[in-house]
């Protein structure tokens, strides 16, 4: 594989393309002698040529290797390099290579391969990282039996981990220490791990369904142990559950989670030795809110989950990374959900689920990256690490059990396992094994037809409307489809959109509970007979597919779905629209004509919701969240960030005082949640009480009050756990009052030691209402500020892309100068780490939408970037798409 053409520019790899292996790998032994400047890796493999693949050479991959010696059944080979690989000819059937090299991992900014971070080894190999640590044929399919030997410093790095079993460890001369590890399963290189350094461990053992002991460790740092217990208790939740649901058993003896501060992602579900981001770990009550316990324990589910989703049955190439990806974020979903004790629990949850959808992924399916769920070529695979894979890619899983019921669902998932076991396979298998375990299913009927979700990129748009004929009492809704053209992709074929339909009557009474229609044609007519009155359809419930619904709601129809509709998303679907429309029409409206930004109906909606004793505290804060920025400004032709932004803040200041005084009982309602537990019921009530504060804090700065400021910096002070205290310290920022200054100097003084407080802290002021350009001079500040590392992805993240990503009103200037400033970020970070400089550069993805002078000055900046020399593939990727 070649990785630039004559000219140096980077090879796009297809789909179509793939072929199987040359050879196959079945052992690797490996001995790594840990140094942080030069480690040495001495490599053994048993290898075969593949009896059903032409006679070529073996090319190994490499990346930034040393390479000492090759020895073929240990005699010296021939051996030449080529590009970044290595090449042997000649070579017998099946044969021992051996291949010592060496790395410096102190030196590894991009966190890929073996690094270190606050002096410990941590790898990192999917998607094409092992080739960092050794030469390799580092591509999914070929699955192999890994053991590992570590030798290392027994002071300083006193813990060593590899995945599977430790069968050994001692000591060595010079103060040096062994342990050697045996992994019982096969797998791709992706999936290998080493941890080596300080650390200590959170320890359980738990036995499983079938009475197997298992250890479950949790390694941290030795400050942090008395964060371990929430991800611990995931680790456990998790293990019943997926017993529980898919009847799928922990198949490790020992399954560890390691924590590190300096990560690109999330976390990785390395085979029984999981790496995780420290954001995805430690938690306590004082330095975590409600949303990390949250997101805690979707991760922790989320990596666990992969062990057979990923890790059992894996991918047979990185085009099928949604297989794992998208099935396993289905899987955490499900996981997430059926911990909730009620069902308005699981409704904020899919709500939650959905606005990511939306606001994320639908930009990104209607912009310059757009994909399929299985792309067709990359260039760089990490870019592909993308909201469509995951998200899209587990709504696509959705949809699927949706057409075969939770039951039919489960029974495919476990045919997949009977058939797929030890295997690298393609979402067709997958597809497949649901569908024929589902034989008198829609989907099965379907197939082909569904597996368009997989082929075809963009957000299909579904146009509904209904006529009831009061005489023959049948109510009629017709459905158009369509799919607006994707790059490389310009006509679209009908997609199988689920789409699940109740029927309200004007006085709320459900006339019809919900049915799955299943839409396959362009254009396509559905009746509902025996229906008494003429109906408000409640079209989509839950989200039952992921695409655009345009339905010619009248105002009152959407007040009677907020008011009485039964299906919890599609009340708070309402509420989005009735807010959506008041924010296009405010935007419509000539700047200054004085116009209310919201019409008394919507207000007096909103009171009823803030006061409904029957809603839960959860779900009155999200219908009460207005659209986002970014989800208004996808929905407009031409897009002017700024009026955008100006009109959302209206319509936020006049929430905040309209409802005033409904808002102060809202915060005296729920400002006590009593002793800590972050259980979906407590964290809304503490949500909606942030929410309270924050609407008083606004209200205070448009009427000048000081009262409530005065309280919310008191609150700040005696809150008794982090969400109640940064609430109070967001609710001061965001309104921009005085007393934020004296709040935010306690907070960094209280937790100073606390790198993830201090990234909240860093991110909360990147991310604060601009008020006449503020922000971006605050910004650079901040980047000057002893705390910043641009290095570190977390501290990046917290202040450059809570500025350029997550704050449009701050970012788009008319100056451009937040533009500039984003460039040049990206072409720093492309030095030091190319994948967090390439997640950067998709900032600007949507500038063909915006208004001048935005447009010209965004395109401007992009063409900066992509006219550098030595850019990192990722990076030029990226922008050489957005410029297209
Ligand atoms: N596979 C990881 C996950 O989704 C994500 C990841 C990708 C982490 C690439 C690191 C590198 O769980
Ligand atoms: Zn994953």
């Amino acid at each position: 594989m070649q990785l630039r053409d004559i000219q140096g520019q980077p090879v796009a790899i297809h789909r179509e393309d793939y072929a199987p292996p040359a050879y196959w790998i079945d052992t690797v032994d490996l001995t790594f002698d840990l140094d942080p400047a030069k480690t040495r890796v001495l490599n053994r493999m048993r290898i075969r040529r593949n009896a059903d693949a032409s006679n070529q050479p073996l090319r190994l991959h490499g990346d930034e290797l040393n390479l000492a010696r090759v020895l073929v059944d240990g005699q010296g080979a021939s051996f030449r390099i080529e590009g970044d690989q290595l090449v042997l000819e000649n070579l017998p059937d099946a044969f021992e290579l051996e291949v010592f090299t060496t790395c410096q991992p102190a030196k590894n900014t991009k966190l890929m391969g073996l690094f270190v971070s606050q002096d410990t080894f941590f790898t990192q190999c999917e998607a094409e990282g092992f080739r960092r640590i050794t030469y390799f044929l580092d591509r999914p399919d070929v699955m192999a039996s890994y053991s590992v030997l570590m030798r290392a410093s027994k002071d300083q790095y006193p813990v060593l981990l590899s995945n599977g079993n430790l069968v050994e460890e001692g000591d060595l001369a010079d103060g040096r220490h062994f342990a050697k590890w045996v992994d019982p399963f096969k797998k791709p290189s992706y999936l290998f791990a080493l941890v080596a350094g300080k650390l200590v461990a959170r320890e359980q053992r738990v036995k499983g369904r079938s009475g197997r002991d298992h250890l479950l460790q949790v390694y941290v740092r030795a400050g942090d142990l008395d964060k371990t217990e929430h991800a611990m208790n995931s680790l456990i939740r998790s293990i019943v559950w997926d017993e529980a649901r898919f009847g799928l058993s922990l198949d490790l003896d020992r399954f560890m989670i390691v924590a590190t501060s300096d990560f690109n992602m999330g976390a990785m579900e390395n085979k029984g030795l999981n790496i995780f981001n420290t954001k995805y770990v430690l938690a306590n009550q004082a330095t975590a809110t409600d949303a990390d316990y949250a997101n805690i324990e979707s991760v922790v589910g989320h990596e666990y989950f992969h062990n057979w989703t990923g890790d059992r049955v894996t991918c047979r190439d990185w085009f099928q990374l949604s297989l794992k990806e998208g099935l396993t974020v289905f899987r955490d979903q499900e996981f997430s959900q059926d911990l909730c004790a009620e069902a308005s629990a699981r409704a904020v949850k899919r709500i939650e689920d959905v606005r990511v959808l939306r606001s994320v992924q639908f930009p990104e399916d209607a912009g310059p990256m757009a994909h399929p769920v299985r792309p067709d070529s990359y260039i760089e695979i990490s870019n592909f690490y993308t909201v469509t894979i995951y998200e899209k890619g587990a709504e696509v899983v959705r949809m699927m059990q949706t057409l075969v019921g939770r039951e039919g669902f489960a029974a495919g998932m476990k045919l997949y396992f009977e058939r797929h076991d030890g295997q690298a396979v393609t979402c067709d298998d997958f597809a497949q094994a649901i569908a024929d375990a589902n034989p008198h299913s829609d989907l099965t009927r379907l197939l082909p037809q569904f597996k368009r979700w997989y082929s075809q990129a963009g957000t299909p748009r579904l146009k509904a409307r209904g006529t009831y004929d009061a005489a023959e009492r049948v109510y009629t809704l017709h459905f158009d489809q369509s799919c607006p053209p994707t790059p490389g992709q310009s006509n679209k074929d009908p997609f199988v959109i689920p789409v699940n339909v109740g029927l309200i009557g004007a006085s709320g009474r459900e006339l019809l509970a919900t049915q799955t229609l299943v839409v396959t044609q362009a254009g396509e007519t559905f009746d509902f007979a025996g229906v008494d009155e003429e109906p408000v359809p409640s079209i989509l419930r839950g989200f039952s597919a992921p695409v655009v619904l345009e339905f010619d709601y009248s105002d009152e129809q959407l007040l009677t779905l907020l008011a009485h509709d039964t299906d919890p998303f599609n009340r708070w679907e309402a509420a989005q629209r009735l807010g959506l429309r008041a924010a296009m029409a405010a935007i419509d409206a000539a700047p200054g004509a004085g116009a209310p930004v919201l019409s008394n109906d919507f207000i007096e909606a909103m009171r009823r919701v803030l006061t409904d004793t029957s809603l839960d505290a959860a779900f009155k804060e999200l219908v009460l969240t207005l659209p986002s920025e970014t989800y208004i400004a996808e929905q407009l032709e031409t897009v002017d960030p700024q009026r955008v932004h100006a009109v959302r803040e209206a319509m936020r200041a006049r929430l905040a005082t309209a409802l005033h005084a409904e808002w102060q009982q809202a915060f005296e309602d729920n400002r006590d949640t009593g002793a800590y537990s972050p259980d979906p019921r407590s964290a809304g009530r503490r949500a909606l009480a942030g929410m309270a504060l924050v609407s008083l804090c606004l209200a205070a700065r448009e009427s000048g009050d000081t009262v409530w400021p005065g309280k919310t910096l008191q609150r700040f002070k005696d809150a008794g756990n982090m969400t109640d205290r940064f609430n109070a310290l967001h609710a001061l920022v965001s309104s921009g009052h005085a007393l934020a200054a004296q709040a935010l100097a306690s907070f960094h003084a209280m937790f100073k030691d606390e790198a993830l407080v201090i990234d909240k802290w860093f991110a909360l002021q990147a991310g604060a209402p601009d008020r006449g350009g503020d922000v971006l001079p605050l910004v650079r500040q901040l980047m000057k500020h002893p705390d910043f590392s641009i290095k570190n992805p977390n501290r990046a993240r917290s202040v450059i892309f809570s500025y350029c990503s997550a704050n449009p009103g701050a970012f788009h200037r008319p100056d451009a100068a937040g533009y500039v400033f984003w460039s040049d970020r990206v072409i720093e970070l492309d030095a030091i780490n190319p994948q967090v400089a390439a997640r950067l550069a998709r900032g600007l993805d949507r500038w063909s939408k915006l208004v001048e002078p935005y447009r010209g000055a965004a395109r401007e900046a992009i063409a900066r970037i992509a006219a550098r020399p030595d850019l990192s593939k990722d990076t030029l990727e990226v922008v050489t798409r957005a410029l297209q």
